[in-house]
């Protein structure tokens, strides 16, 4: 029998801050819906029935590690490698060249979301009986330039794949999961960094192709990958909200009502208040004369107080008090956003670098 699918997870990278939360937060471990987004990648590698995982940390790995432990959450074995800098994806196969020995695995970009998880790729790739070496996913995507890109002929095969080519040749971006067997090897110690000094992993599919090796691509719906840019991150949030399901643990008053798809962790609280989903309110979380709109995360240990928060994701330990309509917005950790009635009457702000404050 073939050795079982092992996984290669990326949750490396430097610690370059983007905007808004990540300033505080290795990038994997933004929340969509209130769970990690590296956490969607694990669970859905373990209901492929993938148990031995090695992950690539980076500047961030202490966060990472303590976040994701020994894999038992998953029930999976994770060991990892820490990456002191990010020479590229190529570069992560060649560090777990030992760990993955000669067995089929899955590479995982722990920064990359896919709504309906990778379950029917690896069961596919396990069970191939036409000596496919690579297989690649592919999504349609509004700005192909700032994704790997290929280029299929007529009949689906993949004439070329470029980095980030400043005029794509398609909309048909990378999906940052990959299934590869033992080929791949030869193929990253045989290419060169790239012009922004990455061993890229695209180069080396390239590679594959180029030298006889058979890569198979399949095209992906509800994929998400982009943590820049607040409004993208609100998009994400939503794409996983509209698959949630109703579970109703913390407290609920009767003068209070829950409508639709709503995830009420245990120990939430909700007194004199409407929550519409889809909406998650997680642990402890105080929720008192407001109104929760669809669309909306609130974290663990949250007080939402005479507010109205609607398309928004609020992170642990924040505090919304008296706030006529807060939409579109992320609020960080540990934040206070109150009305006051302090003298004189203004605006007074304590705000971290690179936030925005749009006042309606
Ligand atoms: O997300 C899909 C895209 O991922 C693909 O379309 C591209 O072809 C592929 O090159 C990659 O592009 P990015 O430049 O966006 O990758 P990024 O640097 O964001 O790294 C992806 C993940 O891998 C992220 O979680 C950090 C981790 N990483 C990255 C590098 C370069 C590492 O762990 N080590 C590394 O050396």
């Amino acid at each position: 029998m073939a050795n079982p699918i092992k996984g290669l997870v990326l949750a490396g990278g430097t610690g370059t801050r983007l905007r808004p939360i990540t300033h505080t937060s290795a990038k994997q471990l933004v929340p969509l819906a209130n769970k990690p987004i590296l956490f969607y990648g694990l669970e859905s590698l373990a209901r492929a029935g993938i148990q031995e995982v090695a992950m690539i940390v980076g500047d961030t790995r202490h966060e990472v590690m303590a976040a994701v432990g020994d894999g038992s959450q998953f029930g999976m074995k994770v060991t990892y490698l820490h990456q002191e800098k990010p020479l590229g994806l190529a570069h992560c196969v060649l560090m777990a060249r030992d760990i993955l020995a000669d067995s089929d695995f899955i590479m995982y970009l722990g920064d990359n979301f896919i709504r309906d998880g990778v379950e029917g790729f690896v069961d596919s790739f396990s069970k191939r009986t036409d000596g496919t070496n690579a297989q690649i996913l592919l999504a349609k995507v509004p700005d192909p330039q700032r994704f790997g890109v290929a280029t299929l002929d007529d009949d689906g095969s993949i004439v070329s794949l470029v980095e980030k080519p400043k005029v794509p040749e398609s909309n048909l971006a990378l999906v940052g999961v990959y299934l590869f067997d033992a080929s791949i090897h030869e193929a990253v110690r045989s290419i060169s960094p790239s012009a922004r000094g990455e061993l890229e992993i695209t180069d080396a599919i390239q590679w594959l192709i180029s030298n006889g090796k058979k890569v198979r691509s399949h095209i992906v719906e509800g994929y998400w990958k982009d943590l820049g840019e607040p409004e993208a991150l609100l998009e994400g949030n939503r794409l996983v909200l509209e698959s949630i399901g109703r579970s109703i643990e913390g407290d609920v008053d009767e003068l209070s009502t829950l409508d639709g798809r709503i995830v009420l962790e245990s120990g939430a609280v909700v007194v004199r208040s409407i929550i519409r989903g889809p909406a998650v309110v997680g642990k402890g979380t105080v929720i008192k004369d407001s109104f929760i709109g669809p669309f909306t995360s609130i974290a663990a240990g949250c007080v939402i107080e005479s507010s109205e928060v609607e398309h928004s994701i609020i992170l642990n330990g924040s505090q919304i008090v008296g706030i006529h309509r807060l939409e579109g917005s992320i609020i960080g950790k540990s934040v206070v956003v109150a009305k006051t009635e302090r003298r004189p009457l203004a605006t007074r702000l304590v705000v971290g670098d690179h936030s925005r404050v749009d006042l309606g």
